[in-house]
């Protein structure tokens, strides 16, 4: 079985239960969150993700069809999809089905299966549920096809998936972290050549899901990312070599005068790839998290990329008058989701009942929160079934 066999048990009884029969192949891939570096990776920046303990489950198994069918624990609906002809249906299973047809065009022969999803990383959280799902069903269907696909390659697959059809423009981070993320370290990301680098990392996360939902999220996001290319595009202006936003220097940016609101979200951009730069060297000598990037990183954050909420906003403020918590930001795309706090573990489990506690009273609502390591990474196995 593998790592998490918790979950992985429940995914093949679901699938059990559903198809009358015992899965294969169980695949497995991490949620993640990122310590910092946020909205650069569309913009050929860096970020620094790890695994968090929260994963998605699949089991599989093949039908001898050309159709997917699909159950998950966690959504009231079936369905299927055609491996020849996948149509998007607005349901969950567009992420596999967009998935399998991307793997499909770059090569994969994939044959039909039954698959079961089962997952505990939280829905609309910012934490990278659809691209957990993504990289456990394209490891289950590759397996089950007897085909190679690597983890680079599952990975850009999946990001495409989710842009083309499903309709988010997102960057590659979520899906880059997902596949290839290792435990015990962080997943450095040179976003321009999808480079990477695992870094170590041995601290704790304490992770504060506000629980305000994503209705703003996919459209404000589609509007910075309308933005950041008309910055690119007056930069290149002057500077036509220029290969991307975050390729830019501040003193490019600050020479430029772009018009607001293109100066800050352009000075966003290239100052917090050179903060994701800074942390990442800090770890890589051992040393933990400098705090006042992860604060800095924040407060550009609300300020010049203008994806902050108030309730993430509080969070900062209260997490930072715990004692030992050294710095914290919001993470993932912002406007509500999850922020992050890190300190020594024993002060972050401190911590975070009574600032739950405090935040049910400032916002009467009652937020989530997990302490993660950097967890381990995407799985695959093939079961041996009886006869
Ligand atoms: C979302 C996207 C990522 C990244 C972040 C912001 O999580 O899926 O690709 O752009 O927002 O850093």
């Amino acid at each position: 079985m593998t790592p998490d066999s918790a979950g992985s048990v429940a995914a093949a009884a679901l699938f059990r239960r559903t198809y009358g029969a015992e899965p294969t192949v169980i695949a497995s891939a991490p949620g993640r969150v990122n310590l910092i570096g946020e909205h650069t990776d569309y913009n050929g920046g860096e970020v620094l993700p790890i695994a968090i303990g929260a994963r998605t489950r699949v089991a599989a198994r093949a039908n001898g069809s050309r159709q997917v069918r699909c159950v998950s624990a966690s959504a009231a609906d079936a369905g299927e999809f055609s491996l020849d002809d996948p149509q998007p249906s607005g349901k969950w299973w567009d992420y596999a089905a967009g998935l399998a047809r991307q793997m499909s065009r770059q090569g994969a022969a994939l044959v039909g299966a039954d698959i079961a999803v089962w997952s505990d990383v939280p829905a609309g959280a910012g934490l990278a549920s659809s691209a957990s799902l993504e990289i456990a069903v394209g490891l289950a269907l590759a397996r089950i096809a007897e085909v190679e696909f690597g983890r680079r390659d599952l990975a850009l697959a999946a990001r495409h998936a989710e842009e083309e059809y499903v309709g988010v423009a997102v960057g590659i981070m979520d899906q880059f972290a997902s596949a290839l993320a290792v435990g015990g370290h962080a997943l450095r990301i040179w976003c321009d050549t999808g480079e990477t680098a695992q870094i170590p990392f041995g601290g704790s996360v304490l992770i504060f899901d506000t629980g305000v939902g994503r209705a703003l999220r996919s459209g404000a996001f589609n509007a910075r990312r309308a933005e950041v290319e008309s910055a690119l595009a007056l930069l290149r202006r002057r500077h036509p070599a220029l290969p991307s936003l975050a390729g830019a220097t501040p003193e490019e940016v600050a020479a430029a005068e772009l018009p607001a609101p293109l100066d800050r979200r352009a000075r966003h951009v290239v100052t917090e790839t050179r903060r994701v730069a800074r942390v990442a060297d800090a770890l890589g000598r051992g040393e933990p998290v400098p705090g006042e990037e992860l604060l800095a990183s924040h407060e550009s954050l609300r300020r010049d990329y203008e994806c902050s909420a108030p309730e993430l906003d509080w969070f900062v403020e209260r997490a930072m008058r715990a004692p030992g918590v050294r710095g914290a930001r919001l993470t993932g795309a912002g406007w509500g989701g999850c922020a992050i706090a890190v300190g020594d573990a024993a002060a972050l489990e401190s911590a975070a009942p009574e600032i739950a506690a405090d935040y049910r009273v400032s916002f009467r609502r009652t937020p989530g929160w997990r302490i993660t390591a950097a967890s381990d990474g995407a799985t695959v196995a093939s079961l041996t079934v009886r006869p």
